[in-house]
């Protein structure tokens, strides 16, 4: 049974890699390289199947890397009868742990047969290497050209109940990322109940990391934590069938002295938007297990005869050079790799939306008078956020009765729409799809199309109740709606909304023995719909939101090139959220106002510049009554929007590199994006609460050419990259919430 490693330690001649271009494969002995841009990943298949990890970290060269395995070291390894065969499962690196077979940490699968058991065995049978990467049916995904990555899928098999998972990994050229996802299919004759699949799993062996998640809750989303691993288990998740406002679907473990420019980073990210489960566990050995897939709390799958199941795709991301450089990846590859559609690479329109503005409070009066004002001072979209259609005045009714409210909308929906768009502004429209209030003719005419448990109470959120979107017929009718909207005006923009969790899941249209499937079937059809109106509407901007940012994850970045990225507008709250959030997430997709002060959500009031130069690192718009702020923020406007337009290019397509940290300090906060060509950056620093004498700062800039000279916007000056970046600049501003913005251009 042994892979008999000490036979082929030196002999080169038969550790002979088939290289491909990013997947290398030693016939003689099985074992896989695959190479990203600077990263390697390392793992090989025993003669009896079993799949060991080897290595994950910066690149090495391919030659002998059978000690990687570890199989040599240990006397008690891999006989096929040992009476030790547990030792060796609950020691080794595995590269995706089943359960009952002796390794005792967190499995990824566990798959229960027609005779109740549980225990699976899945033992390696084939492989293949292809170009590019496949999509994942009916999911979203990254996505590569031939060129620019390479696939290897490795079949697996339970011979005893036939069960078939293929492992499937691809390795990007030009950036340091490995994806993985996992197909199963039943091949035996009897029904399988999956009761966890996960999608990633990674073995290190040891345990000196730190453990990085995104958390919070309404209003303050993605605020970062590090905390040290320790022995046993440290995980987020969520239940709740949407990605979550209070764990966003992210983890990374970075050495302990990883800071924002050094040390090592291994970023995970799910893409996906419901049920997740993400944890690093440290084993009795001090090495850490990450994994990451679908939550199995309250899930299973049937698997009948013939049937295959898709488990959705984790992001894994390497960085040698510290936190900033493993952000940047995400953010290359999330642009350039997930968002789709005609605005991916595009400059967004800057918009104005009335909810803060008016809240339900308005009608088409209102809304023109908004334009007006707005277009006056170039503003290009108005968006018309909840409360214009059914008979909606407030959040307890309408949901699922998507036509237009005439009391509000005088004249219709057109008449608005061409009005808004004769001041030369584009329009956009709010919609709650997934959906229904119990007030509506909706409900009114299926009560049975909400999601719930019969006979049992249903729990109200926000006087609503959730669609069940497992149920074609009930995605086709609300669809349905949704185009006859759409098709009746000019619509260029959707926020798509959704704004409370799941309740008594369960699902009048799926049999008893599907019924713990809702969960993830709820969101295969928010993705179906997605797919639908993206597809059928491309020239239309879609902004994902839920509650804020409850479904910030890249599976909504796949339909919608930005999301909202929480319903806390206020700048100095904002500078942890976006912070937070783009520690996996470009600024590109991140939703971002200027809203008026006091801040509705804090209390708080800042100076209008600096609302503007925290939302300009975002999509930027406006949520404010433009008729009724003070004159002089109605006169910084224009100005403001000059600088928008002078900065994005560079902040939406350049890199972005993190100098403060307003977790750290909660005096300041700054940042720089540098353009790709290093010819540009846009730097900004907030001063967060004013010290008396200590206002004169040294800040290191990051990110230029060393050996090039940048003019300061803001002095004149001159200076090397190098000075600037070494030696810094020293910044000063006065005042609490101050902020300002200084424009570096190479000169030579
Ligand atoms: C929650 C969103 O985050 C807000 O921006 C707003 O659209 C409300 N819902 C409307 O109900």
């Amino acid at each position: 049974m042994s892979i008999k490693v000490q036979e082929f330690h030196k002999d080169y001649e038969r550790w002979a890699w088939q290289i491909n271009n990013n997947i290398s494969y030693a016939e003689d002995i099985k074992m896989f390289k695959l190479d990203a841009k600077n990263t390697s990943y390392i793992f090989g298949a025993t003669d009896d199947g079993y799949l060991i990890h080897g290595y994950f970290g910066k690149k090495i060269e391919d030659g002998d890397l059978t000690y990687l395995l570890r199989l040599e070291e240990n006397p008690w390894t891999l006989k096929t009868n040992a009476r030790d065969k547990g030792t060796f499962m609950d020691a080794h690196a595995f590269e995706y742990p089943c359960h009952g077979t002796g390794d005792y940490r967190e499995p990824c699968l566990i798959v229960m047969d027609d005779d109740g058991m549980t225990t699976t065995d899945l033992r390696y049978v084939s492989h293949k290497v292809y170009g590019g990467k496949p999509k994942l049916e009916g999911m979203p995904a990254t996505f590569a050209a031939e060129n620019k990555a390479e696939t290897l899928e490795i079949t697996c098999v339970d011979k005893h109940t036939g069960l078939e998972a293929v492992l499937v990994y691809t390795a990007f050229n030009d950036l340091d990322v490995i994806t993985r996802s996992v197909r199963l299919k039943n091949n035996g004759k009897a029904p399988l109940n999956v009761k966890r699949v996960l999608s990633a799993c990674v073995d290190f062996d040891n345990d000196n990391y730190d453990f990085i998640t995104l958390n919070g809750s309404w209003a303050r989303e993605r605020v970062m934590e590090r905390c040290r691993l320790h022995h046993g288990k440290q995980s987020i998740d969520s239940v709740k069938g949407e990605s979550s406002h209070q764990n966003n679907p992210f983890m990374a473990l970075v050495s302990h002295n990883a800071d924002e420019d050094s040390g090592e980073a291994y970023g995970f990210n799910f893409v996906y938007s419901g049920n997740f489960f993400a944890q690093a566990e440290v084993t009795q050995h001090k090495y850490t297990r990450a994994v990451m897939g679908i939550n199995h709390f309250d899930f299973n799958w049937l698997l009948e005869p013939g049937e295959e199941f898709v488990a959705p795709e984790v992001v894994m991301v390497y960085s040698s050079e510290g936190i900033g450089a493993m952000s940047r990846t995400f953010h290359d590859l999330y642009r350039e790799h997930l968002i789709r559609g005609e605005y991916k690479d595009k400059r967004r329109p800057i918009l104005i939306n009335n909810w803060e503005a008016t809240y339900f409070n308005f009608d088409t009066d209102k809304l023109i008078g908004i334009a007006k004002e707005a277009s006056k001072l170039g503003i290009e979209m108005l968006v018309m956020d909840d409360g214009w259609f059914g008979h909606r005045d407030s959040d307890n009714s309408s949901l699922g009765d998507w036509f237009v409210y005439e009391k509000k909308i005088k004249g219709g929906l057109k008449y608005l729409v061409d009005e808004v768009n004769k001041l030369g502004m584009k329009f956009g429209i709010w919609f709650e799809p997934e959906m229904i209030s119990p007030d509506s003719e909706l409900y009114k005419a299926h009560p049975d199309w909400a999601i719930q448990v019969k006979g049992r109470e249903m729990t109200m959120s926000r006087e609503q109740y959730v669609l069940d979107y497992s149920n074609k017929e009930v995605r086709d009718y609300v669809y349905g709606m949704m185009r006859n909207i759409l098709d009746s005006a000019n619509i260029e923009y959707i926020k798509w909304d959704m704004n409370r969790q799941l309740t008594e899941v369960g699902s009048t249209s799926l049999p008893k023995n599907r019924q713990r499937e809702l969960w993830h079937r709820y969101v295969l059809g928010v993705y179906d719909l997605m797919n639908r109106l993206t597809t059928d509407y491309p020239h239309i901007l879609l902004e994902n939101c839920s509650g804020g940012g409850a479904r910030f994850d890249p599976g909504m970045l796949y339909y919608s090139p930005q999301i909202w990225c929480s319903d806390d507008t206020d700048a100095i709250e904002r500078l942890k959220i976006q912070h937070g959030t783009s520690i996996c997430y470009p600024v590109s997709a991140m939703g971002a106002h200027v809203s008026d002060c006091p801040n509705h959500t804090v209390g708080r009031t800042t100076p209008f510049s600096t609302r503007g130069n925290v939302a300009m690192v975002g999509t930027f718009g406006y949520e404010l009554d433009v008729t009724r702020i003070p004159q002089e923020d109605r006169d910084a406007i224009p100005g403001q929007i000059a600088e928008f337009n002078k900065y994005n290019p560079i902040i939406r397509t350049g890199d972005q590199y993190r100098i403060g940290n307003v977790f750290e300090d909660n005096m300041w906060d700054a940042w720089i994006f540098v353009a790709k060509d290093k010819s540009e950056a846009v730097f900004t620093f907030v001063q967060v609460l004013g010290r008396p004498n200590y206002r004169n700062r040294r800040i290191k800039l990051k990110g230029l050419d060393p050996n090039a000279v940048y003019k300061n916007s803001e002095t004149g000056e001159c200076h090397s990259g190098s000075a600037l970046m070494n030696a810094g600049i020293f910044v000063s501003t006065h005042g609490d919430f101050s902020s300002k913005v200084i424009h570096f251009i190479k000169m030579s």
